[in-house]
């Protein structure tokens, strides 16, 4: 099955979601893809300094501006599309991502392991890991970001039979792009990291992100891997069902070998 996946790379502005979203529809233009994912909290750029900022930026799921942006989007470009947000519910915020399908089918993951600042802003997710269907009934799984920490979160979504993990980011720690080839690698799986570039925040609390958005496959190959500073769209053409092919030898299976009775998890 030829499946075309996408990754974008950019630099949100803090606080404008007009803005962004017009980026995101100049990066969008003319793309044909099935698959689409973008940064962690692409809609509302991420170094918040308060929580009346984060709750200015959030938004409810479904129904928010940038959730009608990205069902038309979907519908428009016939595409799964798959973006990081502030998601208010009540009086809680999660640093979530959605997935939204052409068809009109909307998903919804929260960040389970948050990562340094963002514990002061935003409650641990609660919806666990999970598996989804995108367009054409490819299964993806949704991390964001600092859960590339925990292996446990990649196997997790893929004993679950993620053939995807769609993994929006905002990275700034030097690590994850490399780690990230060993969870395709150990969990037969693609990966498709999407990261920001740019700097935001003020003196002492500015942050660098990484770029180097990527698309990985199921040996650990790197499909497509931007530069740290470029931004725009990347795509490439993946066969989905290869994810469901484990073997690593003919006597050897990545999941079947293994010996769970002896991990502590
Ligand atoms: C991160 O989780 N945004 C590093």
């Amino acid at each position: 099955m030829a499946y075309r996946v996408s990754v974008l790379q950019f630099a949100p502005r803090l606080l404008d979601t007009r803005s962004n979203l017009k980026r995101l529809e100049e990066l969008f233009s003319g793309l044909e893809t099935d698959l689409a994912v973008l940064p962690e909290l692409c809609t509302s750029g991420y170094v918040f300094q308060s929580q009346s900022e984060v709750e200015s930026a959030s938004e409810a799921f479904p129904g928010g501006p940038a959730f009608e942006f990205f069902c038309a989007l979907a519908w428009e470009r016939q595409c799964s599309i798959v973006y990081g947000f502030a998601e208010r519910s009540s009086d809680v915020f999660y640093n979530s991502c959605a997935l939204v399908n052409p068809d009109g089918s909307q998903h919804l993951y929260r960040k389970t392991h948050l990562f340094n600042r963002e514990k002061l802003f935003f409650a641990p997710g609660n919806t666990g890991l999970q598996v989804f269907e995108a367009k054409g009934g490819v299964k993806v799984g949704l991390m964001v970001c600092f859960d590339w920490q925990f292996p446990e979160a990649a196997r997790t979504l893929a004993l679950k039979g993620a053939q995807v993990i769609c993994h929006p980011s905002n990275l700034v720690l030097p690590w994850c792009q490399q780690a990230m080839l060993t969870r395709s690698l150990e969990n037969r799986v693609f990966s498709i990291t999407a990261n920001r570039v740019g700097s935001e925040g003020p003196a002492g609390l500015s942050l660098n992100f990484t770029g180097m958005s990527q698309i990985i496959g199921t040996k650990g190959e790197i499909l497509v891997r931007m530069t740290e500073t470029e931004t725009g769209v990347r795509t490439c053409e993946i066969n989905p069902e290869n994810a469901l092919d484990k073997t690593v030898t003919p006597l050897n299976d990545a999941f079947g070998d293994r010996r769970p009775e002896f991990y502590e998890l």
